[in-house]
């Protein structure tokens, strides 16, 4: 019996113990949320989503200005902003110089700060790594880092002569920014795991070499004499059919060669040197990530700044960077890094975006002009995962055009990333002088034209200068009553997602156009309107706020059916028939 009441006593101890150890880990409370899925990369049908709390994320974001985040107080005051024009997501510098202010001895209070509050706003943050390089020179290591070179060499001209960059080529660079950029990353895995407000990672920012097209140090000069590394020789040989074609005519213009110095299988021109500059930008970006993955696996991207017009040789541009004809020699040496991103802030928005969505590189737009027609065409044609202006502390105010079109595609997120991956969505965008563009989608074919299109309503009798509102208080998005809206710059595109969810049912989302239809069924080539809704979605439930026919419509139906999209964005629900 003793023994019996001694082994219960003792079983009960072991049992209190282990409960008592187990109780602060095992049990989340309201202080400690359950860990939501690490934020990661996951590819669907064609296109490759963020997945946050296990959902695609539809960045809709805005980049602060480099230094915003530099301390948590000089931050705080924009947040809220952010969060009121509709944004969920903010790319928030972190630099090097203030992170490790002495050598080992990190400070991550403005982060802690910055983190607090854009949760506190229902802000997710995508962190901009500052380290070695941004904008092509050094300006973000910390200044033990800066004074000296003789540990922590930097590039050089053809006299010898330093410049203020960061050399590629020394290892000695790559694990001091690596240490730091791992104890960043140990820090996120403490602090935000629970909570998961830290979504991405940019390693480092719009690198190259600037002012001439490849580094001539020693170091480099003896490397760039040497062979071509095997592992690059290997990826090449191997993924020849996918090669972008920029690679593979620079290869086959020195002659396709399996192996040899740089200039030997990339020639004598500035090509070989922006090469091996690219080579060596890969490989100390990717071992730099490497580290920090190992504490905290997020997905990362790399941001380019883009080759200008005016530019004629690498180096006038960040020599090496990844521009869109480096694409290869980033994935060949990269491997961890997720994605290749272009900054735009060119005209030719789509046909730059359309090049860094080649190979099945999933376009994100870090940095960008606020032009919402942009935001429109990148989301909803070219399966863009993130659209981020710059300097956005200074672009949003709650009745700003970006918070009225980051506010529509909020509504929308969870069609447009539903339709991203089975190509049933559209977009178009124009300009004053661009002319009618045709749309096919399923058996009808859009005609969209800038302003009202044929048969649209007539103008209303005196034009509102603000976002017109219904009687049901819903923001008039189309038909006739809208008119001006706000006007400015918001009016001078027209823009529009189209996705089809039946044969005949359709939502059509934008602004500034004039919509008629037609079919590509011969035996019923007229098509018509059947039943046109204006709403929103509020909690993803469509709400509507008028029927519309008649007036609204082009006043009837037949070949005179049309909607209008007006200068304030919306949302249609719209029910199409054909006939003869
Ligand atoms: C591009 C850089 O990547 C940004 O950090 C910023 O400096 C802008 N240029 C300024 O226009």
């Amino acid at each position: 019996m003793r023994h019996r009441i001694l082994f219960i006593a003792i079983t009960l101890f072991a049992f209190a113990v282990t409960m008592s150890a187990q109780t602060p880990a095992a049990a989340p409370s309201a202080q400690t949320p359950a860990a939501a899925p690490i934020p990661h990369l996951e590819k669907r049908g064609a296109v490759t989503h963020l997945i946050v709390d296990g959902k695609p994320w539809l960045g809709l974001a805005g980049e602060l200005l480099n230094n915003a985040a530099s301390t948590a107080e000089n931050v705080r005051p924009v947040w809220p902003n952010l969060a009121k024009a509709n944004l969920n997501t903010a790319l928030v510098g972190v630099g090097w110089g203030w992170t490790e202010p002495q050598e080992g001895k990190f400070d991550f209070s403005a982060l802690d700060g910055a983190l607090r509050d854009a949760r506190s706003n229902n802000l997710r943050v995508v962190l901009l790594w500052f380290g070695s390089w941004k904008n092509g020179t050094s300006s973000y290591p910390p200044a033990w880092v800066k004074r000296n070179p003789d540990k922590y060499p930097v590039a050089r001209d053809k006299d010898g002569k330093g410049r203020e960059i960061l050399s590629t080529l020394s290892a000695t660079n790559m694990e001091a920014d690596g240490r730091a950029y791992a104890a960043l990353m140990r820090h996120v895995r403490q602090l935000d795991s629970a909570r998961r407000t830290v979504i991405m990672i940019q390693m480092e920012n719009e690198v190259g070499l600037l002012g001439d097209s490849r580094d001539r140090s020693k170091e480099a000069n003896e490397a760039f004499a040497g062979p071509v590394p095997k592992e690059l020789m290997d990826y090449l040989q191997k993924n020849k059919s996918s090669l972008l074609p920029e690679t593979l005519k620079l290869w086959d213009a020195a002659g396709g060669k399996t192996s040899g110095t740089w200039e030997e299988v990339f020639g004598s021109g500035t090509g070989a040197d922006e090469a091996f500059m690219a080579w060596h930008y890969a490989r100390y970006m990717n071992r730099v990530t490497e580290l920090g993955k190992k504490e905290y696996p997020i997905p990362v991207y790399v941001n380019a700044w883009i080759v200008q017009p005016q530019d004629k040789v690498p180096g006038d541009y960040p020599s090496g960077g990844p521009q869109a004809q480096n694409h290869d020699f980033w994935r060949a040496g990269a491997p961890q890094i997720d994605i290749l991103a272009p900054d735009i802030y060119l005209a030719n928005f789509a046909e730059i975006a359309t090049m860094y969505s080649r190979n099945g590189n999933p376009l994100f737009i870090p940095e960008t002009r606020g032009d919402v027609a942009n935001a429109f065409y990148a989301i909803g044609q070219l399966n863009a995962q993130m659209f981020s202006p710059f300097g956005i502390e200074r672009q949003v105010s709650a009745d700003s055009p970006l918070a009225a079109a980051y506010g529509v595609l909020k509504q929308l997120t969870p069609l447009i990333m539903e339709h991203q991956t089975n190509g049933t969505m559209k977009a178009v965008m124009m300009d004053a002088g661009t002319g009618a563009q045709k749309v096919t989608m399923g058996n009808y074919v859009f005609e969209l034209a800038m302003g009202g299109g044929r048969g649209a309503a007539p103008p209303p009798a005196a034009p509102a200068a603000g976002g017109g509102r219904s009687a049901a208080g819903v923001p008039q998005a189309a038909g006739g009553g809208g008119g001006g809206g706000r006007g400015g710059a918001a009016a001078a595109r027209g823009y529009a997602i189209i996705i089809q969810t039946g044969p005949d049912d359709f939502w059509v989302a934008g602004a500034n156009l004039g919509i008629k239809f037609s079919s590509t069924v011969s035996a019923t080539p007229m098509a018509s309107l059947a039943a046109v809704e204006e709403g929103r979605f509020v909690n993803n439930a469509w709400v509507v706020g008028r029927h519309l026919a008649g007036d609204d419509t082009g006043m009837g139906g037949g070949d005179r059916a049309s909607l209008r999209l007006t200068a304030n964005p919306g949302i249609l629900r719209v029910s199409l028939f054909s006939y003869r």
